[in-house]
């Protein structure tokens, strides 16, 4: 297993009179080639678990293994976790501290000490990954780029590390639906190309639902559920109770269900919703028309 979690808690400030819990017995693993969703609404939880994984912060019970290793032993090489494991944190904008692109790419080759030629190599092939053109971007300004540039070069920052894992902190928000699908476009991508293990937080399901192997769903710092997207999808009525927003097909087969009560909700997109309906519909016809 690349991570596991062994009952986790994780307490804000432990033992002072301002201490939030935010992680409560938390048991999770994560297996290597997977796209992972960790989805939960907002303070259940999910920077929390970003900032453990990348060992940013220690839990303040249970265990966190990497690759069978407890990372909190004092023989664990954090680097190569750290090699191994890029973010991009939930304000990716954050992340980007240099004035051009090239040389905010490139901080991580740099930082490695790697050969002049291998090091432009990596942030060429990383901008190009994310579909900004090497010529026309290294030399462009950081804080002159558009929201979803910033997110598209915070990305090839992390893939110029070349790690195997990539956890992504809502990488969605606040853009617009147009630099939303992109994104995920990218990250699919991105999954298929370097067969990246992808740790990916939201707060709602539209992103992950057509991209996830397993999703995991989060309330307060415990673990609801998990299942295959399909099978989280089944309890669409129990996720409208936390907060967690739907996909939209799943919005209108729950709507749908005030007339088709036997219509079901793990519908994955709206071609199978209405092939769905359409079976429901023509079913009612057939039995009203029986009734005669
Ligand atoms: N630095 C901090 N100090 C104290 N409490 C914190 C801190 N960061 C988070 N918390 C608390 O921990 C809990 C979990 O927060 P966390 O940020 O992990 O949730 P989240 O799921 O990422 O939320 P969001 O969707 O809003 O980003 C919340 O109750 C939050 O208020
Ligand atoms: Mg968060």
């Amino acid at each position: 297993m690349l991570f596991e979690l062994k009952n986790i808690s994780y307490t804000y400030l432990h033992n002072t009179p301002f201490a939030t819990p935010a992680l409560h017995d938390l048991s999770l693993s994560f297996a290597e080639g997977q796209t992972i969703a960790l989805v939960g609404a907002t303070k259940s939880g999910k920077s929390t678990i970003v900032d453990l994984l990348a060992c940013l912060i220690k839990p303040t019970s249970g265990t966190l293994l990497f690759e069978g290793d407890d990372v909190t032993n004092k023989t664990f090489a954090i680097d190569r976790l750290r090699n191994a494991v890029g973010i991009v944190f939930q304000s990716p904008e954050a992340q980007i501290f240099e004035e051009t692109v090239g040389k905010d790419v490139s901080f991580g080759p740099r930082r490695k000490k790697l050969p002049l030629a291998e090091s432009r190599r990596l942030v060429q092939e990383a901008l190009e990954a994310v579909s900004l053109p090497y010529e026309d971007f290294r030399s462009r300004y950081t804080y002159a780029l558009s929201g979803g540039q910033k997110r598209r070069v915070a990305i090839a920052g992390v893939l110029a590390l070349q790690p195997k894992v990539i956890i992504f902190d809502e990488p969605t928000a606040g853009l617009d639906p147009r630099g939303r699908r992109e994104l995920l476009t990218l990250i699919a991508r991105l999954k298929q190309m370097h067969n990246l293990t992808t740790i990916y937080m939201s707060s709602g399901l539209d992103d992950v639902i057509e991209l996830a192997d397993i999703i995991h769903i989060l309330d307060q710092g415990q673990l609801v559920f998990s299942g295959t997207p399909r099978e989280i999808l089944a309890h669409a009525e129990k996720l409208v109770t936390l907060d967690i927003a739907l996909p939209e097909a799943t919005q209108i087969a729950l709507a749908l269900r005030e007339l088709l009560p036997a219509l079901r909700t793990d519908v994955l997109n709206l071609a199978e919703l209405e092939t769905e309906t359409l079976k429901h519909l023509s079913l009612s016809n057939f039995s009203s028309h029986s009734r005669f």
